[in-house]
C-alpha cells in the first residue's frame, strides 16, 4: 500500500515536462542555414527573454528526426525549410494545427499552406529554384551560362554541376518535383538519369552546392535563386538565372510539433514569427533574400522578384503527401542515385 503513492509520484515526474522547461525555453529545430536560423532566435529570445535552444538540420533530414523522436517530442517549433516535408510531417500527425491571429497578414500562398494543411503548416517565405554559377569559372572554362533545363545537358557540363541529395535536402526533393511536374514522371527521370552524369556531388544540404559555386569548387548549381543573389551579395562571382521553360518554387514553412513540451511558448514563437517586424529584423540581420510571408515586409534590395519570374502552379498536396514523396525518393535512388557517373 505505501509503495502506490510513491510510484503514482515516479510516474507522474516521468511523464510531466520539467517545470523550468515549461516556463521559460523554447526548443527550436530549424532547416534553413543556421545564418537565418540564429538571428529568429536570439530575435525571439530578445523579445520574450524565454531561453530558445536551437538544432538545425536539412528538411527531409529533420523530418526523419521527427519521426524517429515522434513517441518522445523534443522539438517545439519547426521553422523553416521546404514545404513538402512539413506537409508530410502534418499528414504523418508529427505536427499539430495552430490559428495565429496574423494569418490575414500573409501573402496567399502562405495562407494557401495554412488552409491545405488544416492549420497544421504556414508558409515563413519563398523562393524560385533555378541556376547557379561561377561567372569566372564559366568565361575560364568557355562554358556557357545556363539558362534553360534543357541547357543543363551539354555534354560540356559534364563533371561541373552539382544538386543536393533530394533523401535529405527538401530543395534537391523540389528539383525531382518540379521536373515531373513540367515534364511528366517519365521523361523527367530520364532528364534526371541523364543529368547524373554532369554531376560531381550531391551533398546533404541544399545550399551546399552554391557554396561550392561562390568558392570555385564546382562551375554549376541547381539552386534557389536567392541564395545564389545572396552569395553574390557577399561578393562572390556567382551569377544566377530563372530556367526558361519555367521552374518550381518552395514555401518555407513553419509548424508547431505534435506533443510539444514548450506549447504556449511554441505559439508565441509562431505567432512572433509571422509578424512584419521579426521578418524584417531577422532576415536584414542574416541578409537573406527569399520573400517573406508577411505582406508588410518589403523585398530587400538585391532579391529576386518572384512576380517575374515563371513559376508553375506547384502542386504542395501531390508532392508533400508522404506517399507520393517516399515513392519518388525511391524511384531517384534506385534509378539515378546508383547509376555510376
Ligand atoms: C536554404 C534556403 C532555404 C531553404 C533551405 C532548405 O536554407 O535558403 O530557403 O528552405 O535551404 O534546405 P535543404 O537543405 O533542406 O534543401
Amino acid at each position: 500500500m505505501t509503495m502506490r503513492p510513491i510510484i503514482l509520484a515516479a510516474a507522474l515526474a516521468a511523464a510531466a515536462p520539467l517545470p523550468a522547461a515549461a516556463q521559460g525555453q523554447l526548443n527550436l529545430y530549424c532547416s534553413a542555414t543556421i545564418e537565418w536560423c540564429t538571428p529568429i532566435a536570439r530575435g525571439f529570445e530578445r523579445e520574450t527573454g524565454i531561453r530558445v535552444t536551437l538544432a538545425q538540420k536539412s528538411t527531409g533530414e529533420m523530418l526523419a528526426q521527427l519521426r524517429a523522436e515522434a513517441r518522445n517530442p523534443r522539438g517545439d517549433v519547426w521553422w523553416g525549410g521546404t514545404g513538402d516535408p512539413h506537409v508530410a510531417a502534418g499528414e504523418e500527425g508529427l505536427t499539430q494545427p495552430h490559428e495565429s491571429p496574423r494569418i490575414a497578414e500573409l501573402h496567399d500562398w502562405a495562407q494557401a499552406q495554412w488552409r491545405q494543411t488544416q492549420g497544421r503548416t504556414v508558409g515563413v517565405y519563398a523562393s524560385v529554384l533555378g541556376f547557379g554559377f561561377n561567372t569566372e569559372l564559366v568565361a575560364r572554362r568557355n562554358l556557357p551560362a545556363p539558362r534553360c533545363w534543357a541547357d543543363l545537358l551539354n555534354p560540356a557540363y559534364r563533371g561541373e554541376l552539382q544538386m543536393a541529395n533530394p533523401n535529405s535536402s527538401g530543395t534537391a526533393y523540389i528539383v525531382i518535383a518540379t521536373l515531373v511536374q513540367m515534364m511528366g514522371e517519365e521523361p523527367a527521370f530520364d532528364y534526371l538519369k541523364r543529368l547524373h552524369g554532369s554531376i560531381n556531388a550531391y551533398p546533404r544540404s541544399g545550399t551546399a552546392p552554391i557554396t561550392a559555386v561562390a568558392r570555385g569548387e564546382t562551375a554549376l548549381s541547381i539552386s534557389f535563386v536567392h541564395n545564389a543573389a545572396e552569395e553574390a551579395a557577399a561578393g562572390f562571382p556567382v551569377g544566377h538565372a530563372v530556367p526558361c521553360e519555367g521552374t518550381g518554387y518552395e514555401i518555407g514553412s513553419m509548424s508547431i510539433i505534435r506533443g510539444a513540451r514548450n506549447l504556449d511558448n511554441a505559439r508565441r514563437f509562431y505567432d512572433w514569427a509571422l509578424s512584419a517586424e521579426a521578418q524584417i529584423a531577422a532576415s536584414r540581420e542574416a541578409r537573406k533574400l527569399q520573400t517573406m510571408a508577411n505582406r508588410n515586409v518589403p523585398l530587400t534590395d538585391g532579391a529576386p522578384n518572384m512576380a517575374t519570374a515563371r513559376i508553375i502552379d506547384y502542386d504542395n498536396a501531390r508532392f508533400g503527401a508522404s506517399a507520393e514523396r517516399r515513392r519518388l525518393l525511391a524511384r531517384w535512388d534506385r534509378e539515378v542515385g546508383a547509376l555510376p557517373r
